[in-house]
């Protein structure tokens, strides 16, 4: 079976680099043609734990291939996976652009029968209406044979995706076809833990399971982000209430760290989209928007917090911020969405200067924070971040952060006040005593 994987991004190339190294011939499309080439010398575009070395081993053994030709691609596959971006738009909704000139090439290139399979995130009903156009296009082209369709939806955490495919929680397949079905069974089953869960299902209800899977994760953070700040005002610890909950396993331990808020090219796209197509459909879906408005809450409530602990009338003027983590997550050099940005911007119009470090994520906020730049001083480590500064802000719980030395660090500063928006160091006794210490979802200090 020859795999086609339409769109480079994480998705794309993670999902076609697990497959390659499974011994499928998998070819992976990207209309940015400076990116194919990079990727066919290469060179990784972007920062993912075990991609380089998967995509180094299919390129070596000829197993995986990029290609700026749709055509190409779809001519040589079986099974063709579109993983192309579907960012959102400024109303909210998902931007299809991309998925639709995938859908576009396909029915004018298929030379024989396809599974199309959706890995993108797309609303509910745009797999039937790809279907629908597929079926129209073959007819116009008297083509002697159809193309099925899937729903697939992905997964994978950035950070952790290469670990994530091999042992996915569970796999949805949406499709009403039996031959899809099997195919993409097989796919599946060369590379996946024996005991993972496929759940098989039609197409509307797959791409559901996605929406509803990232909205209930970005609820369940806003959640426990909401009671965070009410532990502060009545002396309780968002911690240890977590660790309470998490105890019944109705409720789960996971997703229940509080933070500065959520970020991503996942959460704050999918839940946005899926308000946007309960709207559509006459249904107002207020505990999505509810875990919105409370993200939003969460990340200007952090700024509050650090003007009001630096300062008597809330201004920062003087005041310069170390800022580590950009990513909004570690392991990652993706900065979308990041709650750093909301941050970083808050504490400027209070007037701070803002230092900032971050293990990845400093180029791609070079290139995509234009505007900050030159307000931003970007450093080379934590600790040239730290020094002579009033104070540090974690905003992303990065592992090397635990291999500071901290007299000397603590030593090299103005001030001494440490906003752990992670709680990374709330069980660090040393960090505890250098600085006046101010975790998130508790009253207590050092
Ligand atoms: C998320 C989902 O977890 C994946 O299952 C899904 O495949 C992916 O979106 C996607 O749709 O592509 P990802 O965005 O990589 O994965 O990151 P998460 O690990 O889910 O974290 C998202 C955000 O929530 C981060 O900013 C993280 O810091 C925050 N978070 C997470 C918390 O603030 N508290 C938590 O307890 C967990």
């Amino acid at each position: 079976m020859k795999i086609g994987i339409m769109g480079t991004g994480y998705v794309g190339l993670v999902h076609g680099a697990v497959l390659a190294g499974n011994g499928f011939q998998v070819t992976c499309m990207d209309v940015d043609a400076d990116k194919i080439k990079r990727l066919t010398d290469g060179i990784t575009p972007l920062y993912e734990p075990g991609l380089d070395e998967l995509l180094e081993r299919g390129i070596r053994e000829g197993t995986l291939s990029f290609t700026t030709s749709a055509k190409e691609v779809i001519q040589s596959s079986d099974v063709i996976f579109i993983a192309v971006g579907t960012p959102a738009k400024d109303d909210g909704s998902a931007n299809l652009a991309y998925v639709h000139e995938v859908a576009q090439a396909i029915g004018k290139y298929a030379n024989g029968y396809k599974v199309v399979v959706s890995k993108s995130t797309v609303p509910v009903g745009t797999n039937r209406t790809i279907a629908r156009y597929l079926d129209g296009a073959l007819k116009s082209r008297h083509a002697p044979f159809r193309l099925d369709v899937a729903s697939n939806p992905e997964f994978l955490r950035q950070g952790k995706a290469v670990g994530d495919s091999r042992s996915p929680s569970r796999v949805v397949i949406g499709t009403e076809s039996e031959q899809a079905k099997r195919m993409l069974q097989a796919v599946y089953e060369t590379h996946i833990r024996e005991d993972v869960p496929f759940l098989y299902t039609n197409l509307e209800t797959a791409e559901m399971i996605k929406y509803a899977s990232n909205s209930f994760l970005a609820v369940k953070i806003s959640f426990v982000n909401e009671l965070a700040l009410l532990s502060e005002k009545v002396g309780a610890d968002i911690g240890d209430i977590a660790a309470g909950m998490g105890l019944d396993e109705r409720i789960s331990p996971h997703f229940l760290q509080a933070g500065p808020g959520y970020g991503g090219s996942c959460f704050p796209k999918d839940t946005q989209a899926l308000v946007d197509i309960g709207r559509r459909n006459g249904e107002e879906l207020h505990i999505v928007r509810a875990a919105m408005t409370a993200n939003e809450k969460q990340k200007s409530r952090m700024v509050a917090k650090i003007a009001e602990q630096l300062s008597f009338d809330g201004t920062l003027k003087g005041k310069t911020i170390a800022v580590w983590g950009l990513s909004f997550k570690p392991e990652t050099d993706d900065i979308r969405d990041a709650p750093s940005y909301a941050v970083i911007n808050g504490l400027l119009s209070r007037g701070a200067a803002v230092k900032a470090y971050c293990p990845q994520g400093m180029k791609q906020a070079q290139r995509q924070w234009t505007e900050l730049n030159g307000l931003v001083t970007y450093c080379e480590s934590e600790a040239d971040c730290a020094q002579n500064a009033d104070a540090i802000v974690l905003m992303t719980e990065w592992e090397q952060f635990r291999e500071i030395s901290w007299d000397i660090l603590a030593k090299s500063m103005r001030g001494n006040a440490f906003f752990d928006l992670r709680n990374m160091f709330a069980e660090h006794p040393r960090v505890r005593r250098l600085f006046r210490y101010y975790p998130v979802g508790s009253s207590e200090l050092a």
